[in-house]
Order: structure tokens, then C-alpha cells, then sequence
């Protein structure tokens, strides 16, 4: 149950980060900028990738929550306090425009954590493509879904996540990001298997 709604709610999230590498641009965002001599974010992160991939994770979310909306899921309380499905911030069954606004955060949000582990990464000297320490190629997505969209919906997450979901998504992320990262480079959507 707690797993369920774990990724029910950090789904935008995924979708965003998955279709951002389908989408593949090319106009870097930092146009080919450079900062103490390095790229600020490198080619690896486009605005094409940006956009759509975040135009997506808004469009699964959306149809998530009119899901929701058809089964009266977004009701069902989980250990006394999760409520499940909702992304509406009053927790209402409905595909409302806070419901929009809450979406959009987790998505793009999880893009913006994808630019700043690319930032840090070229901070550090990595070049684009190159696995990264502390889990970060795995993490940056709920990472950045989180900076964004806690502070903004504070009530509204607090509601549907607790430390338990905070955990369960830290400690199954890396292990379904490698599973489904292996499958795109298999396919050929990816060009290194992380
Ligand atoms: N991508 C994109 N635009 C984005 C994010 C990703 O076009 N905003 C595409 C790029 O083709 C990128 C690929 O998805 O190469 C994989 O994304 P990611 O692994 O995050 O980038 P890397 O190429 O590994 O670069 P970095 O080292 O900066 O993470
Ligand atoms: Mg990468």
C-alpha cells in the first residue's frame, strides 16, 4: 500500500525524467556556455528534452489523477494518515487546477534535479555521460521532484508522504532505475547503461 502510493505520486516524476532521454534535443540549455572554463550543464541536457519531457510527466500525471477521479481513489486512507492517489492540494477526487499545479512541480521539478546533477557533475570535472558518485544519476529525479514540490504544496505533501514513503522511494529508485536504464540502452534509447 505504501509502496503503491510511493510511486503513484512520484510517477510525473519518472515519466518526465524517462521521456526527457527519448526526446533527445538539440539546443543545449546552457547554449554552449562555458563557466571556469567547463560547460555549465553540457550537450546532455536540451531544452527539447526539457520541455516535452516535463509536457509528458504532466500528461501521466493528469491522467493519473482523472483515474483517480473515476475510481474515487484518491479517498482511500492508508494506516490512518496516507492518503492515496490524490495530487489535488485540498485532497480532493478531482483533476482541479491545483491538481495541475501540484503535477507540474513533481515533473518539472524532477527535470530541475536532473540539470543540477549535471551542474555539480561538470563542477566536478565529469564529462557528460560519466556514471556519478552518491547515487546521483539515480536519485536526482525524486531529489528535484521533492525541492520543488515540497516547499510550494508543504501541506499537501505532508499529507500523502511520510518518512516511510521518503524512504521507500530513496531505497527502490536505484534499483528500478538500473533495471529499466539496462532495458533503454538494450533498445538502444540510451547510450551508456546508468
Ligand atoms: N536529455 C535531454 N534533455 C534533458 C535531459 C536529458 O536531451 N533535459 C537526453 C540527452 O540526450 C542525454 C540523455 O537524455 O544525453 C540522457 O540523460 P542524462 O543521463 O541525464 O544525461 P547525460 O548525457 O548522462 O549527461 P550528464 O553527465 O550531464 O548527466
Ligand atoms: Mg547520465
Amino acid at each position: 500500500m505504501l509502496i503503491g502510493q510511493s510511486f503513484w505520486i512520484m510517477f510525473p516524476a519518472y515519466v518526465s525524467g524517462s521521456a526527457a532521454v527519448l526526446f533527445k534535443g538539440r539546443t543545449p540549455m546552457d547554449f554552449g556556455a562555458r563557466w571556469r572554463g567547463r560547460r555549465v550543464l553540457g550537450d546532455g541536457k536540451t531544452w527539447e528534452g526539457f520541455v516535452f519531457g516535463g509536457l509528458t510527466g504532466v500528461f501521466a500525471g493528469t491522467m493519473q489523477q482523472l483515474f483517480s477521479t473515476m475510481t474515487g481513489q484518491s479517498h482511500l486512507v492508508a494506516f490512518g494518515y496516507a492518503y492515496a492517489g490524490s495530487f489535488d492540494p485540498g485532497l480532493q477526487p478531482l483533476m482541479t487546477q491545483g491538481s495541475l499545479a501540484v503535477i507540474a512541480a513533481l515533473s518539472y521539478g524532477g527535470l530541475v534535479g536532473d540539470l543540477l546533477k549535471s551542474f555539480i557533475k561538470r563542477r566536478m570535472g565529469l564529462e557528460r555521460g560519466s556514471p556519478s558518485p552518491f547515487l546521483m544519476d539515480q536519485l536526482d529525479f525524486v531529489v528535484g521532484a521533492w525541492l520543488v514540490a515540497l516547499p510550494i504544496f508543504w501541506s499537501w505533501f505532508t499529507s500523502v508522504f511520510t518518512i516511510y514513503n521518503f524512504l521507500i522511494v530513496l531505497i527502490m529508485t536505484p534499483i528500478i532505475h538500473r533495471g529499466v536504464n539496462i532495458i533503454g540502452y538494450k533498445l538502444g534509447a540510451k547510450r551508456e547503461p546508468w
